[in-house]
């Protein structure tokens, strides 16, 4: 399975527009230590021709442009797009399919929950109904015609979006993170970036992967607090913090295989390259998902 690092970084990206946080204004600045990065999404295949993406950020329009892979065939409308997977109805995670709407030749694929509020709330969406299928926990789902790439959703603690939280209740399928399985390799990926808590059914789907992509959003639970008098802590907003207490990174060190932060918040300091946290993390064996980063498992 061939994977690509569309964008790393959380909603607003790197930097964030009407952000003059220190990240922010080094990225802008061009400090190569605190290089930009754009908002969350991954891009897999079995062979390196066809590909589906794991959520479609804002940044979609300009992450395709920089992806060879995934342009069209010369002359042709053909993109070797099969499946746009959603972990969530985030915006973040979403209004890439809107910039994707010229043309309806591959599917997206969310659980009920997602796309039924999705539809329901937003007109817009409904632009790809007629494309848009589900599947419910823990049932496997074909990502390309072929039948190598299965797509899994498993349950972590719900979120829901802030565009929802006057219309909708949390649900087991409202944040999801999904297992992506190579049938022919064996190969297993999984992907969460919003990670609540690491409950130990989480933990034993990361565990059993040979590579995850987990929710590195905040460095500290306190992180937004100590910037922002009175802002919420990274648990209230749904992120598990990659330190402390309730901190992620001791126990995904642990895991074999790779693991990789992504999905960080503009003021985690993991962003910058040649922070004292950066290095903190690199030296347990977790890596740190950059725009661009391929690799194949
Ligand atoms: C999140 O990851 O918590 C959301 O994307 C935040 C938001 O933009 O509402
Ligand atoms: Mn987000």
């Amino acid at each position: 399975m061939k994977v690509r690092v569309l964008g790393s970084c959380a909603g607003g990206g790197l930097p964030q527009w009407n952000c003059g946080g220190a990240n922010s204004v080094r990225a802008r600045a061009g400090d190569p230590a605190v290089p930009a990065q754009t908002q969350p999404s991954l891009a897999v295949s079995a062979d390196g021709e066809r590909w589906s993406l794991l959520n479609a950020s804002p940044d979609i329009r300009d992450q395709l442009a920089h992806f060879s892979a995934l342009h069209p065939r010369e002359g042709t409308r053909d993109v070797p797009l099969d499946t746009v997977v959603l972990t969530s109805a985030e915006l973040d995670h979403t209004i890439g399919l809107l910039v994707l709407r010229e043309a309806l030749s591959y599917r997206v694929l969310s659980t009920p929950w997602v796309r039924q509020h999705m539809l329901d709330h937003n007109a817009a969406w409904r632009l790809l109904e007629r494309a848009w299928g589900t599947t419910g926990l823990d049932a496997d789902t074909k990502l390309d015609r072929d039948g190598i790439l299965e797509a899994r959703f498993f349950p972590v603690a719900p979120k829901v979006p802030g565009y929802l939280k006057h219309v909708a209740k949390p649900h087991a399928e409202t944040t999801v993170g999904v297992r992506i399985t190579d049938h022919r390799s064996g190969a297993r990926l999984a992907f969460v970036p919003g990670l609540k808590t690491l409950d130990s059914a989480t933990l034993a789907e990361l565990a059993a992967a040979d590579c995850r992509f987990v929710d590195g959003t905040f460095f500290t639970e306190d992180e937004l607090r100590e910037l922002r008098p009175g802002a919420v802590s990274a648990t209230a907003m749904g992120h598990a913090p990659i330190t402390g207490p309730d901190g992620t990174l001791a126990t995904l060190a642990e895991l074999s295989g790779r693991t990789l932060y992504i999905h960080m918040n503009n003021t985690n300091p993991i962003l910058d390259t040649s922070s004292a946290e950066t290095a903190r993390v690199t030296r347990t064996g977790v890596e740190i998902a950059r725009d661009g980063m391929e690799f194949e498992l």
